[in-house]
């Protein structure tokens, strides 16, 4: 056998060896519990054929606890690059067979590595997460790498788009480089996240939970917020991250795609011109305004699930992606309060780091009020969304469907914190607050001399409504640009669009601002 030939035998040993991770037996109970490797993970969310693997015989170099004997090519993990619709991107997945996925220095270095050339040659890095934390048999050394991918995360951040899908376990530090990058995506009944499991939590707090109830999907999504998307299947959560990704520009530096559409950019929306209830305090769906006027009815939200009372999400005009953001009458009546000021502003600065032009739709009654939201800090939480949208330099676009009252009309990117194209429908109402709360403010002591005091207050009311409850003072004002019929707003939004495509704005320098977090 010639020298070389034995050579080419020896690289695929290593290479087979590499692609069982952890044995044959460890792959072989999870494929029964129904579970992906992380190859297979990868593969179905790169285009075909299209992965390049990186350091796949990198090994550990610890000899504590006997470490030596468990060497295993690639250590746990599997990194490099590849293409998602014919776009570069980074990836690294954890290889739970590997001693639980455990996060080794070795382990770090890879992941670091493709974080480092993502950040270098400026396209996404997308972890996929499945790892029973820091390696204890490491010590330190685990807790320095976990040290290191924090810092790349961070530094990475607004630079590239970072995504994270967590797949199985995620506890303790391994939950703060998932916080850290921009998306977070688990999959139900099959991935949690806590800082403690169970059985801590029941020694310290004597709270009798489960895995499930303390960090499980439906509680990210829902409670905490952690989350951006709680998925069915493993399939349904990497569906979700490539659909993320057809919005985003690759880096900071770039535009977002735009695509070819073939729905029409004059198509008129009649619908919308009845959607407004007659009766003021009546919801309906801000959803059908979204996807009604967005091309083709397609909408990708985000969080769909946690603070419903503010919906965010991308979609496209024109072929031009924008990442919406929405009061929804339907939940607590679109007010605002400290959960959805959070999502709302975090989406916001997202859309900002990466050159997405936002499109508002305000029907908002003003922040809501009492001691559980004061006591919550919805004064600290509000004012993130006032800081996200006024140091935003995308181009934004507002429209007012109903009502725009007080603090939450100067939040909802108004003319204000530079608005570019700020519209109403005829149906706007803005105004420092709604008539019933003006009137008895400002009438009360005249209610009180008047002969039928709820005659009184009701013309009073009506007298505030007529002044106040409409678009017009506003427009007179020039804080509206112009007030539209519902059904232009899918061809006011596109025009609006195409007329800021080259919009420069900056901010004064500085190292960064103070974001009341
Ligand atoms: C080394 C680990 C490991 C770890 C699991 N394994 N976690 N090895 N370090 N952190 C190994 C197991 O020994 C086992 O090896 C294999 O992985 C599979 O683990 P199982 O326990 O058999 O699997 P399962 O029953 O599915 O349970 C998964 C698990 C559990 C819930 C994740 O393994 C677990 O609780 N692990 C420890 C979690 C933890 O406390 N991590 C440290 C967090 S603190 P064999 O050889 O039997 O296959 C932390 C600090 C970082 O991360 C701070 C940074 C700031």
């Amino acid at each position: 056998m010639s020298e070389q030939k034995t050579k080419l035998e020896q690289l695929e040993e290593m290479r087979g060896q590499a692609l069982i991770g952890g044995g044959e037996a460890r792959n072989q109970k999870r494929k029964e519990k129904g579970l992906k490797t992380a190859r297979e993970r990868i593969n179905l969310f790169l285009d075909r054929g299209s992965f390049e693997e990186l350091d796949m015989f990198k090994t550990h170099r610890c000899h504590d606890f006997d470490m030596e004997k468990e060497e295993i090519l690639g250590d746990g993990v599997v990194t490099g690059y590849g293409t998602v619709n014919g776009r570069l991107v980074y990836v690294f997945a954890q290889d739970f067979t590997v001693l639980g996925g455990s996060l080794s220095k070795t382990m770090a270095e890879k992941i670091c590595k493709v974080m480092e050339m993502a950040m270098k040659n400026g396209a996404p890095v997308i972890g996929l997460n499945d790892s029973g934390g820091a390696r204890i048999q490491e010590g330190i050394e685990a807790l320095a790498g976990y040290s290191d991918i924090f810092f790349k995360n961070v530094m990475a951040s607004g630079v590239v788009p970072q995504i994270s899908g967590i797949f199985g376990p995620c506890a303790g530090g391994a939950v703060y480089s998932p916080a850290l990058t921009d998306f977070t995506i688990m999959v139900k009944d099959q991935s949690y996240m806590f800082l403690t499991g169970p059985k801590v939590v029941k020694a310290v707090t004597h709270e009798d939970v489960t895995t499930e109830q303390l960090g499980g999907a439906s509680v990210h999504a829902t409670k905490s917020g952690v989350i951006h998307y709680a998925a069915d299947t493993e399939e349904d959560a990497i569906d979700y991250i490539r659909q993320l990704l057809s919005f985003f520009p690759q880096n900071n530096m770039e535009k977002p795609p735009v695509v070819e559409t073939d729905d029409p950019v004059d198509r008129l929306v009649k619908e919308l011109n009845e959607i407004i209830p007659e009766n003021p305090n009546q919801g309906y769906d801000m959803k059908d305004v979204v996807l009604q006027t967005v091309d083709d009815g397609y909408f990708v939200e985000v969080q769909e699930n946690f603070a419903r009372n503010l919906m965010i999400g991308f979609a496209r005009y024109g072929g031009r992606p924008v990442g919406i953001v929405a009061n929804q009458p339907r939940f607590l009546a679109g007010v605002l309060d400290s959960d959805s000021s959070v999502k709302g502003a975090r989406f916001v600065r997202f859309c900002d780091c990466f050159n997405i032009p936002l499109v508002t739709f305000e029907d908002v009654p003003g922040f809501l009020p009492g001691t559980h939201q004061e006591y919550n800090g919805v004064i600290r939480h509000g004012a993130k969304m006032l800081f996200a949208y006024a140091e935003a330099t995308v181009p934004k676009i507002t429209v007012i469907t109903r009502k725009a009252y007080g603090g939450a009309y100067c939040v909802m990117s108004s003319k204000h914190l530079r608005g570019d194209i700020n519209l109403s429908w005829p149906t706007g109402e803005i105004a420092v607050m709604g008539a019933k709360g003006a009137v008895e403010v400002l009438h009360a002591r005249g209610a009180k001399k008047a002969a039928d005091p709820k005659a009184y207050l009701k013309e009073k009311e009506q007298e505030y409504s007529d002044l106040f409850a409409n678009p017009y003072v506003a427009a007179k004002k020039g804080y509206i640009d112009e007030v539209i019929e519902p059904a232009e707003t899918r061809v006011k939004i596109i025009k609006a669009l195409d007329m800021l495509k080259n919009k420069v704005d900056t901010n004064p320098r500085k190292k960064h601002g103070n974001i009341p977090l």
